[in-house]
């Protein structure tokens, strides 16, 4: 098995063909579980989404999401938390209803419990569809760091140097960076039906070649999704700069 790659001229059509599959999907299944990341890679495909939804009616009121992680010590009405990221960026401009998106709670008291709580969520129904991911300089996915186990569940992790670098720069300075997440595991995350993962810029080709091309090992996370039957990482030609062209393109 091997993931699907796709290369695309730049980043808005990066955003586009992304935002396409989503749409799609929810069309085909109106109820779908939609797993979400935020960062800076995902931002123009919820613009697209929403545009979709104002302009092409795209409904979202029985879809049911949940994101991939969240900062510990952030609250939501943090501008730097998760689930501030996606109330701005995607839920309060589509018809979604706000009780069906699910953030880990990174202020709360008993993270343990919020983990295992957050698994049983997902179990509750059934399993995610169709999982949107980016991928860390580093090749880590949600914030699963290099030597995550593959079987790894939703759990409290703690963020590598290169993360805390790489993410420093949507916070006033590198102190203000938590250290620590609550993050959905590498077990949960490949459960998905359906993944795609997006990579757009020279800082994530090496992590796109060693994670599609490269040996599957836990040094680099995405590699894991190698062995996933439905994986398609969609990328800009900056990101697929590394790849040797031998891979499955479409
Ligand atoms: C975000 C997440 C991370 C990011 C990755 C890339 O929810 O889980 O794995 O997808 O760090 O981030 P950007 O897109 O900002 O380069």
């Amino acid at each position: 098995m091997s993931v699907k790659v796709l290369i695309t001229k730049s980043y808005d059509e990066l955003s586009k063909k992304a935002a396409e599959i989503v749409a799609s999907t929810i069309r085909n299944k109106p109820n779908l579980v939609l797993g979400l990341a935020t960062g800076g890679t995902p931002m123009g495909c919820y613009r697209e989404l929403i545009r979709m939804h104002r302009e092409e009616g795209l409904d979202f009121s029985e879809v049911v999401t949940f994101n991939l992680d969240e900062y510990i010590g952030l609250s939501p009405d943090h501008p730097q938390s998760y689930r501030y990221f996606m109330d701005e960026n995607l839920f309060r401009h589509v018809n979604i209803r706000m009780e069906n998106t699910h953030v880990p709670d990174g202020m709360s008291k008993d993270p343990r419990k919020t983990c295992e709580e957050y698994e049983d969520a997902i179990r509750k129904v059934g399993r995610i569809d169709l999982q949107l991911l980016g991928i860390g300089s580093n090749g880590h996915i949600a914030f699963n760091e290099p030597s995550s186990p593959f079987d790894s569940r939703t759990r409290v992790v703690s963020l590598s140097e290169r993360t805390i670098k790489d993410n420093a720069r949507f916070f006033k300075s590198i102190d203000e960076v938590p250290r620590q997440a609550l993050s959905m595991g590498m077990g949960t995350t490949t459960e998905a039906r359906k993944i795609i993962l997006l990579a757009s810029g020279a800082g994530k080709a090496e992590a796109v070649a060693k994670s599609v091309e490269g040996k599957i090992t836990t040094d680099v996370p995405a590699s894991v999704l190698q062995k996933h039957p439905d994986c398609t990482f969609i990328l800009d030609e900056e990101a697929a700069s590394k790849l040797s062209g031998k891979v499955t393109k479409f």
